[in-house]
């Protein structure tokens, strides 16, 4: 059998998630292609080695992807994130298996209709939540459901990374992404909610721009810019400073040039732009049903070895340290005062390994029809971007949030 893919939106991420449907031995082709830039998804899909059939359709409106849709097994939906809620909804009467990048909505109402539309559809949307199935998590879980922990009290997750590619590329378009508490917080909220398993009750958070403050215009890149010598990410600190390049010309060009990843060609803009509307500092706070307190923090202001994800998970008998960054689990018994090391290889595929398993749902989905356990009813892939909304939106309003009362009703 010959699985026949469908791509709608086909940037390098869809392009990655479809050169992978080969990894398990089974015969794919992409068949169909909507982007809005062709060119760009012929780009990616060579660059990641996609099977592509000699008559596949390359197209630019959504209408005549479904005309020619007919025989798909499976649709990959890899838009700009404020796109997953529309397309998903518009391809449901199809009742071919989805494959829906995170976030699956960037706003309420969105979320509202997807759930309305999906709800009790027989067409299944998978998402896609690789954190959850990184082998790392899997461990943990496994600690956790043994009752190595006892009972939980406290869950502290943590991201800290740079914010290269999210101040200075598309990225930085808050309507493309919905902000950080949606594009990035979303895997942590999601694969943090899995381990404890317990619905949110309330939710209070807090956004900002710290230290990407700046006046520069939007569109401005260092070629125009008057403060190339003394901007800390610019050209003379990525040679001087950093150590990154060779030159003070390289270092113009790292500036200047997003890697164009087998597309056309990408500028890197100015990340100090007074209008980035992203942020680089988020914090929310969340009581669980089950009473444990849960408080996520990230930040992209770090770079190299500062950076760090994970999380700290506190029980009365054991408290279990997730190090995503250098593959490690360590659990402190505490009756024993014992500390045991786990180091768990990732693999290959990305997302710490977390590819592997949500791909081979996929394929399972597409051949058998068997729900994936990240679907988005089913198996609450819906639900961590639900809780991300509702902690901007509190961010927003400066209160606390039941997202479960005020989103799903
Ligand atoms: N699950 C993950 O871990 C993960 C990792 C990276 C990216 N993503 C998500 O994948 C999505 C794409 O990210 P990317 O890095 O591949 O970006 P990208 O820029 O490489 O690709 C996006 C593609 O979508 C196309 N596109 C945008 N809006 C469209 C529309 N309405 N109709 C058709 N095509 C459209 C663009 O032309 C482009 O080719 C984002 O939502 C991002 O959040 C998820």
């Amino acid at each position: 059998m010959t699985l026949k893919i469908g791509i709608v939106g086909c940037g390098l991420q869809a392009a990655t998630i479809a050169g992978y449907l080969g990894a398990f031995g089974d015969d794919y082709e992409v068949c169909a292609v909507m982007d809005l830039n062709c060119e760009n998804a012929r780009g990616k899909l060579a660059l990641k080695e996609v099977r592509v059939a000699k008559d596949c359709v390359f197209c630019s409106d959504l209408d005549t992807f479904i005309a020619n849709s007919s025989g798909l097994s499976g649709i990959i939906i890899g838009t700009y994130c404020t796109f997953h809620t529309p397309v998903a909804c518009a391809l449901e009467k199809l009742h071919i298996p989805i494959y829906v990048e995170k976030p699956v909505a960037v706003n309420r109402e969105q979320l509202m209709e997807l759930h309305r539309v999906f709800a009790d559809s027989t067409t299944s949307v998978m998402v896609s939540l690789p954190m959850r199935f990184a082998p790392l998590t899997q461990k943990a879980k496994e600690i956790i459901d043994s009752g190595a922990l006892g009972k939980l009290g406290q869950v502290m997750g943590f991201e800290e990374t740079s914010g290269e590619v999210y101040f200075t590329t598309w990225y930085r378009d808050y309507e493309k992404t919905g902000g950080m508490f949606m594009q990035k917080a979303v895997h942590d909220i999601d694969y943090l909610l899995y381990l404890v398993n317990s619905p949110v009750k309330r939710i209070c958070a807090m956004k900002n721009k710290v230290c990407y403050a700046g006046d520069k215009p939007y569109d401005f890149t260092c070629r125009e810019c008057p403060d190339t010598a003394t901007c800390p990410k610019g050209p003379l600190a990525r040679f001087d400073e950093w150590g990154e390049v060779k030159s003070f010309a390289e270092g113009m060009k790292a500036a200047t040039e997003a890697p164009a990843y087998g597309g056309p060609a990408r500028k890197r803009f100015c990340p100090y732009s007074k209008d980035i509307a992203i942020e680089d500092v988020t914090a929310c706070i969340a009581e669980l049903e089950n009473g444990v307190q849960f408080i996520h923090t990230q930040n992209f202001i770090v770079s190299g070895g500062a950076g760090r994800r994970g999380a700290r998970l506190v029980g009365d008998r054991g408290v279990l340290e997730i190090d995503f960054n250098n593959s490690k689990l360590r659990l402190h018994a505490m009756p024993q005062n014992s500390i045991t090391e786990y180091s768990v290889s990732s693999g290959a595929l990305s997302h710490y390994g977390g590819d592997r398993k949500l791909v081979k749902e996929f394929i399972e989905l597409m051949k058998t029809g068997k729900r994936s356990s990240c679907d988005l009813i089913y198996g609450k892939g819906i639900y961590g971007t639900m809780i991300c909304l509702a902690a901007r939106e509190s961010a927003e309003k400066l209160h606390f949030i039941e997202p479960e009362k005020e989103f799903l009703k």
